[in-house]
């Protein structure tokens, strides 16, 4: 499969309506993301990133400006199966097992079972052993694999992740994020990744986009020039922590004065 889908978003506001009046969650957003790129949106909590992400994936239309995904508007590319995503609260069936929480993907997407495919992508997630096994019987990180992997299901061409690993230890985050590089790697996709943690999004990330407290507004838009793969190495380097502190300060500095 060749990997050609861009994401490129210009000037895109949202403005929800609501019974206490109109709240204002995005002004202005314009970033783009080259084909097979990873991008990560940082934020304080109301910023606006889960309503971008839903914007990536038409679950949200912009009160003003534009979105395309490989020149096409997304609902075409979620029509087409070549969007996955992750989302903060993507919950798994509790009586389906590992590979039918998986294989279901398909099913809801109208295509047929493959099954190779299926384990195939049990393999990449570090959960062989576990096909049979039910989401009560696995840790949270490995329900978060399980996740990533009904998204990757369609083969899609664009990954949407939001807090993919938001509620896990230190460790087996760090563990979680190497294995996320090494998927995006394999199989080239487009991602865009919503995070609360510096690290990860310095780690994972070609850039970083910085948003400012509600209305969302790009702050800074940061590259992230190290080499890849990145390891445990880097994570412990000198530049490493300075690259994330220029993050932070790009944080701080979006926040009101106090
Ligand atoms: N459907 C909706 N109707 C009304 N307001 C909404 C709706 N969805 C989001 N908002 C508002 O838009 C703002 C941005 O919300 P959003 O969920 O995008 O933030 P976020 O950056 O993802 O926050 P968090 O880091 O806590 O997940 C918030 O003020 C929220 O209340
Ligand atoms: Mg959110």
């Amino acid at each position: 499969m060749d990997h050609t889908i861009d994401i490129a978003v210009a000037n895109v506001s949202k403005t929800f309506a609501t019974a206490a009046g109109p709240v204002e969650a995005l002004r202005d957003i314009s970033f783009t993301v080259p084909p097979g790129g990873f991008v990560s949106l940082v934020g304080s909590s109301g910023s606006g990133k889960s309503t971008l992400l839903r914007a990536l994936a038409s679950l949200e239309t912009p009160s003003a400006g534009t979105i395309e995904l490989g020149g096409q508007p997304p609902l075409q590319r979620v029509r087409a199966h070549e969007l996955g995503m992750a989302f903060q609260d993507s919950a798994l069936l509790p009586w389906r097992t590992v590979e039918r929480n998986i294989a279901f993907a398909l099913q809801t997407a109208g295509l047929p079972k493959d099954p190779d495919y299926v384990r195939h992508l049990i393999e990449l997630v570090g959960l062989r052993g576990f096909e049979k096994a039910r989401p009560a019987q696995l840790s949270g990180g490995m329900r978060q694999r399980v996740s990533i992997a009904r998204a990757l299901v369609t083969r899609p061409q664009l990954l949407l992740l939001d807090e993919p690993f938001g509620a896990l230890d230190e460790l087996l985050r760090e563990k979680l994020n190497m294995e996320l590089q090494r998927i995006w790697m394999h199989e080239g996709i487009t991602t865009v990744m919503v995070t609360h943690s510096v690290a990860e999004a310095v780690l994972l990330s070609d850039a970083i986009v910085v948003m400012s407290p509600r209305p969302g507004r790009v702050v800074d838009i940061i590259e992230v020039p190290f080499p890849r793969p990145r390891g445990t190495e880097l994570l412990r380097s000198e530049e490493f922590f300075r690259l994330c502190a220029t993050v932070s300060d790009s944080l701080r500095s979006a926040e009101p004065a106090a």
